[in-house]
């Protein structure tokens, strides 16, 4: 007789056959440029710390100040009575940082996407979704119900011949785009993207996880562009260069107001921490204040970036501090990640479906916790494990 839960060792088995199963580490210390990875000290290039926060004396202050004058949880949704004063201050602080004229705080950049989205667009109208899109923008737009068109890859070309193809069959059409792409560290074209959708009466979205604390002098890639207050929407995560945690929904009054209505993650799930929240306020105040740190986190990305390739590493087509070190097969990635770990290097192995077939590698996240000692370590053992796999 067959089990009901068969199918779930069948595909746990094939998952493992395949080289696929992810194999999940703890963390035995905070995050930082080194971390206790499974017991083990090693250098870290796998977190989105850009900046070194998440481990920020000034950060954890905050967060233990806030906690001690307001609990440890909302216990409510922000609609309901979860919605406290820091929520509210921190929102005008971003809101203020971005250029934009407010902004919304959820439970995290996951969450932001599925908040925003659906109350955009409907089973009427049509989303224009780059290729490469991250998976909380995917999964935003399938819970909308509009019909999903995918354009490629940072082609404003493809997303006009897209646009008139499908937009006279609907009511009203959404351009969203990753601002910088997670996997490759490439940058959307957003002047470009934005003519055609201005030119369509597109909304516009731009999802800048990566970008803030980054481009843009640290305020993210719409300042990048000096393309301030013109998107609809701006998604954003304080989980990365901010180093805390949330998400944030950016932009005009209108919209923030109308979204604050209509979305669900913020209708029916609690609101984000007093601690978060305030590390959050940190963190904003922290990055406004400290421009050498993103210039540090440039200046460590560019070093790596060229010493890699200087080895005969191929990085793909990077633009940013995340540097993709390309392998091809999934089993030469992971065998790649797990010698690097024996060295002392902890960098991830990245594989379908997170990235597309044949294009496995290992991702380096470049931050500003790393000092000139650490890169140069990183880059010898890089190497020495590069001959030894006949990568280099
Ligand atoms: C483009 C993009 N959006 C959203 C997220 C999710 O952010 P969070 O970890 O805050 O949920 C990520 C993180 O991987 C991302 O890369």
């Amino acid at each position: 007789m067959t089990d009901k839960l068969d199918f779930m060792y069948e595909e746990l088995d094939a998952l493992r056959e395949e080289k696929r199963l992810i194999n999940i580490r703890t963390m035995d210390s905070a995050a930082d440029g080194w971390m206790v990875v499974d017991g083990k000290r090693v250098l870290n290039f796998c977190t989105n710390n850009y900046l070194g926060l998440a481990n920020h004396p000034d950060l954890k202050a905050a967060a233990r100040e806030a906690l001690d004058e307001w609990g440890v949880g909302p216990a409510a949704v922000r609609t309901i009575a979860g919605t406290q004063a820091l929520h509210l201050e921190f929102e005008k602080r971003m809101a203020a940082f971005k250029g934009v004229e407010a902004s919304m705080l959820v439970q995290s950049g996951f969450c932001a996407n599925q908040a925003a989205i659906p109350p955009l667009v409907g089973r009427e109208d049509v989303i224009f979704s780059d290729r490469l899109n991250h998976a909380s923008i995917i999964d935003g737009a399938r819970l909308s119900r509009a019909r999903i068109v995918v354009f490629e890859h940072r082609d404003p070309a493809d997303l006009e011949a897209k646009v008139r193809e499908h937009l006279p069959n609907y009511r009203r059409g959404l351009m969203v785009t990753d601002g910088v792409f997670s996997m490759d560290g490439d940058v959307a074209p957003l002047d470009q993207l934005t003519e055609v959708a201005d030119k369509y009466g597109l909304l516009t979205m731009v999802d800048d996880a990566h970008g803030e604390g980054v481009l843009g002098q640290g305020k993210g890639i719409v300042h990048h562009f000096g393309l301030q207050g013109t998107f609809d929407v701006e998604i954003g995560t304080l989980s990365k260069a901010f180093g805390v945690m949330g998400g944030v929904i950016a932009g005009k009054q209108v919209v923030v107001d109308y979204i604050r209505q209509k979305a669900r993650p913020f209708l029916f799930s609690s609101a984000l921490t007093a601690a978060d929240t305030a590390a959050c306020l940190a963190a904003v105040e922290y990055v406004e204040a400290h421009p050498e740190l993103v210039e540090k986190l440039w200046d460590n990305a560019e070093y790596f970036k060229l010493e890699m390739n200087q080895l005969g590493f191929d990085t793909g087509r990077t633009e940013t501090p995340i540097v993709p070190v390309m392998l091809g097969e999934v089993g030469l990635a992971k065998e790649f990640s797990a010698r690097l770990f024996e060295e002392g290097v902890f960098a991830m192995a990245l594989g379908f479906p997170t990235v597309p077939r044949g294009e496995a590698r290992i991702r380096v996240m470049n931050t500003a916790a790393h000092s000139q000692e650490d890169l140069d370590k990183g880059l010898e053992i890089f190497a020495k494990v590069g001959r030894e796999l006949g990568v280099i």
